[in-house]
């Protein structure tokens, strides 16, 4: 079979007829001859050269137009530009092989099956070639292909060896486990398990790519799961390990926060790729282990679990180099909320508590609303039912006080500079004890929402602080 016809960028034509002139051979490697197979669209191409990849790139970028800008790598000996939506990078094939006395490799020159020995996996070692009397050649000497039909990942060479060469590799063989729901072979898990602490060399950046690749997969507790079997995880977030477990006292459980953490991580992503609610599920009870108290009267507590959860997610970010900007505050908004719509079903869904529940989430209410009703993962599916409906009935209100009192990103209807123009103040503490009345006096609906209502509200409240009003 001719797999060339499987490569439709125009690329590969050219890449094919250039080597050709240049009297070496080229090959499409890596992620794209891999999605060929699991018919998914891949974007970045790969090409690998017996020879120079840098020579190979300039001569096809010339071949294309003169004016393609080409990116040389000279030390890696890549060369990379971007033509037709694609990224394409040229590398030389090349052998790597070690001395005993010291831990950096020897690169030198090597063929196709050396390069394809220093990739990670079997499904990603394929190779397709592009010209010469092989042109349309697939090139599989790791089984790859089967390993893309049984759906396994595996590592084309011992795997010690290619964890360690790279200790990255872990994470990626979670991270394609989990996106293509395959199965990590047992040898290769095992290897996983015993390097698990050399991820320590690997920057968080790095890290926290793959794990965002997991939350996005179609079910990311599959890979937090391996991630945490294989001990990776205690490398990088051991707050979510701490979770894990069960303490009974009286015979009084408490659930597993780990895997209920899990389950709502799971739902989030069932209706939502939004990456930074993802990361609000997965660290909304994170600090249940710091707060967890036993009380014989009323059983196991979490209190303020909400809000210390909020501050630990500031350290977590902090730590893994996440942004801290407004994706942090978004999920440090969602952590601290994430129990006033289930407290608000338990007492009274009063329109005042709606009215500050509105004013307090702003733009987010919707996804607080996701989250709190992906948190409701009790076994008894009358309770969950129970909740759920209670929460539709929260939404209702929810719109109704939106389209009557408009408080999402609310702002008040007068501003201080009227408070204190009006009263002839400079900015004191009587300002922001208006401010605060008027305020508290439309979340209550004890006033409308409007500059009159307001206006009148702020005459009434300077009398009661013996203010006059200001002629001038
Ligand atoms: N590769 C590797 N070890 C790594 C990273 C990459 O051996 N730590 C090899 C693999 O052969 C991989 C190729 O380089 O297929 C390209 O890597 P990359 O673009 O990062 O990943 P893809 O496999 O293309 O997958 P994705 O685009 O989903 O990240």
């Amino acid at each position: 079979m001719n797999f060339l016809d499987k490569l439709e960028h125009p690329i590969y034509g050219i890449a094919g007829e250039t080597a050709d002139r240049l009297g070496v051979q080229a090959y499409a490697v890596g992620g794209v001859v891999r999605d060929i197979f699991l018919n998914r669209e891949s974007k970045d191409i790969d090409i690998v050269v017996v020879g120079s990849g840098i020579e190979l790139a300039t001569a096809v970028a010339s071949a294309i137009s003169p004016n393609i800008h080409v990116n040389v790598y000279k030390n890696f000996g890549t060369a990379q530009f971007a033509y037709k939506d694609a990224v394409v990078e040229f590398v030389g094939a090349r052998k790597e092989s070690y001395r005993p006395d010291s831990r950096k490799p020897i690169v030198e020159d090597g063929t196709l099956e050396d390069d394809q020995n220093r990739r990670d996996f079997t499904i990603n070692a394929l190779a397709i070639s592009l010209n010469g009397n092989t042109k349309g050649l697939l090139i599989d000497s790791f089984g790859g292909i089967k390993d893309i039909q049984d759906k396994i990942i595996r590592t084309p060479l011992d795997p010690d060896i290619t964890f360690s060469d790279d200790p990255l590799r872990m994470m990626r063989a979670v991270r394609f486990a989990t996106q293509l729901n395959f199965t990590i072979l047992d040898r290769t898990f095992q290897a996983i398990q015993d390097n698990a602490k050399r991820l320590e060399i690997i920057s968080k950046e790095r890290i926290v790519d793959e794990l965002n690749k997991i939350l996005l997969s179609p079910t990311p507790s599959k890979g937090i799961i391996l991630l945490e079997k294989s001990g990776l995880l205690a490398q990088f977030l051991p707050e979510l390990l701490a979770l894990k477990g069960v303490e009974s006292i009286d015979g009084k459980k408490h659930k597993d926060n780990f895997f209920h953490t899990l389950e709502v991580v799971d739902k989030i992503r069932m209706v939502s790729n939004n990456i930074w609610l993802l990361w609000a599920a997965l660290l909304h009870d994170i600090a249940k282990p710091r707060t967890k108290r036993y009380n014989p009267q009323v059983g196991w507590t979490f209190h303020g679990h909400e809000v210390l959860g909020a501050r630990m997610a500031d350290r977590i970010f902090k730590n893994l180099r996440l942004p801290v900007n407004e994706k942090l505050k978004y999920v440090k908004k969602l952590i601290s909320l994430h129990l006033r719509p289930i407290a608000l079903v338990e007492d009274q869904i009063t329109d005042s508590a709606v009215r500050r529940l509105l004013f307090d989430a702003g733009d987010d209410i919707d996804d607080l609303m996701m989250l709190c009703e992906a948190d409701v993962t009790s076994k008894n599916q009358r309770k969950v039912q129970l909740y759920l409906d209670n929460f539709a009935k929260v939404r209702v209100k929810l719109k109704e006080i939106e389209e009557k009192d408009r408080l999402r990103n609310w702002q008040p209807p007068i501003s201080g500079e009227l408070i204190m123009q009006t009263f002839g103040l400079s900015p004191s503490r009587e300002v922001g004890i208006i401010k605060t009345a008027i305020r508290e006096a439309i979340l209550d609906g004890i006033i409308e929402n409007d500059y009159n209502a307001a206006m009148e509200l702020m005459l009434k409240e300077g009398e009661k602080l013996g203010l006059t009003l200001n002629n001038r």
